[in-house]
């Protein structure tokens, strides 16, 4: 009797623990997958490798990620997916810290401006000839035509235009770039709710802090576990 009672304690531990030891596992091996899209690495002679060996950072699969250790999860810097077959661009949010993105060569059709939403960092993308820059030519301080490629350098900040398309965030808030033609209304300290009416803490965020750390933990869990069982592209 007693030797169970001592079990059935043990096992919500236990459970926890081989969650924790799967998720962290899951983790590990679903992480940066976009480097993985399509076989081979990135070249050296290739924009992406000159720009990964000048920005010291390290070649996995298609990416070039950053070799220091202060970041933490590793980030990536540049995307090589030239030469790819790619008829369409998915999801490529794990690589919204990307300096630099290659999808030239690629039988694209059509490319979304939302795939580059939050890419804030991105100012220079290589792209097939008949393939718009994100965000149009306005988002982009210079765009030219080399070879068989239109090539989108230096993104504009989409918070700091005078003149026709000036943008006006509600009071008490303030604008952030977010990604090529794209940006965010960000209430200000002490503001919040539907465009930062409310001023003051939010109550609610103490009450339901436990309950949506959990769910998120829950949400990244099924997330992690549905996601293995679909086969990678
Ligand atoms: C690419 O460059 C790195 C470092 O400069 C070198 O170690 C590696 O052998 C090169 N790879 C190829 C395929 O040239
Ligand atoms: C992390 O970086 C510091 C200095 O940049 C270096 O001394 C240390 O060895 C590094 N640690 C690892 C595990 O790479
Ligand atoms: C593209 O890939 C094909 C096959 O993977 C290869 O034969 C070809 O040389 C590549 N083209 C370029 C420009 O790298
Ligand atoms: C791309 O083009 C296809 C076919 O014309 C269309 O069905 C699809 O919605 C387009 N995708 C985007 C992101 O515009
Ligand atoms: C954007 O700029 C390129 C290169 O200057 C030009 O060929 C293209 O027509 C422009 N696109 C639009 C929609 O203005
Ligand atoms: C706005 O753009 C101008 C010129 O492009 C630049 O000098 C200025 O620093 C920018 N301001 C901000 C807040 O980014």
């Amino acid at each position: 009797m007693k030797m169970k009672a001592g079990c059935n304690q043990l096992k919500p531990v236990l459970l926890l623990f081989i969650i924790n030891l799967c998720f962290y596992a899951s983790c590990e091996s679903t992480e940066l997958q976009v480097c993985k899209l399509c076989s081979g690495t990135v070249l050296n002679g290739t924009a992406v490798g000159q720009f990964c060996a000048v920005s010291a950072g390290r070649i996995d699969g298609r990416c070039c990620v950053t070799n220091d250790n202060t970041t933490d999860p590793e980030r990536i810097i540049g995307l090589d997916l030239s030469n790819c077959s790619l008829t369409q661009v998915g999801d490529l949010h794990e690589s919204s810290t990307a300096v630099m993105i290659d999808l030239s060569l690629n039988p694209l059709v059509n490319l979304s401006d939302t795939v580059f939403q939050g890419f804030t960092e991105l100012n220079h993308m290589i792209l097939p000839v008949d393939i718009d820059c994100p965000g149009g030519n306005m988002s982009w301080s210079k765009v030219e035509i080399k070879e068989r490629n239109r090539l989108c350098d230096d993104q504009k900040n989409m918070c700091n235009r005078s003149g026709e398309l000036s943008i006006d965030c509600p009071e008490n808030s303030f604008c952030t770039p977010y990604g090529p033609g794209f940006f965010e209304c960000s209430c200000a300290d002490n503001y919040h709710g539907y465009k930062c009416l409310r001023e003051g803490e939010f109550p609610a965020l103490q009450v339901f802090g436990p309950l949506g750390a959990s769910t998120v933990v829950l949400s990244i869990l099924l997330w992690v576990t549905q996601r293995r069982k679909v086969k990678p592209l």
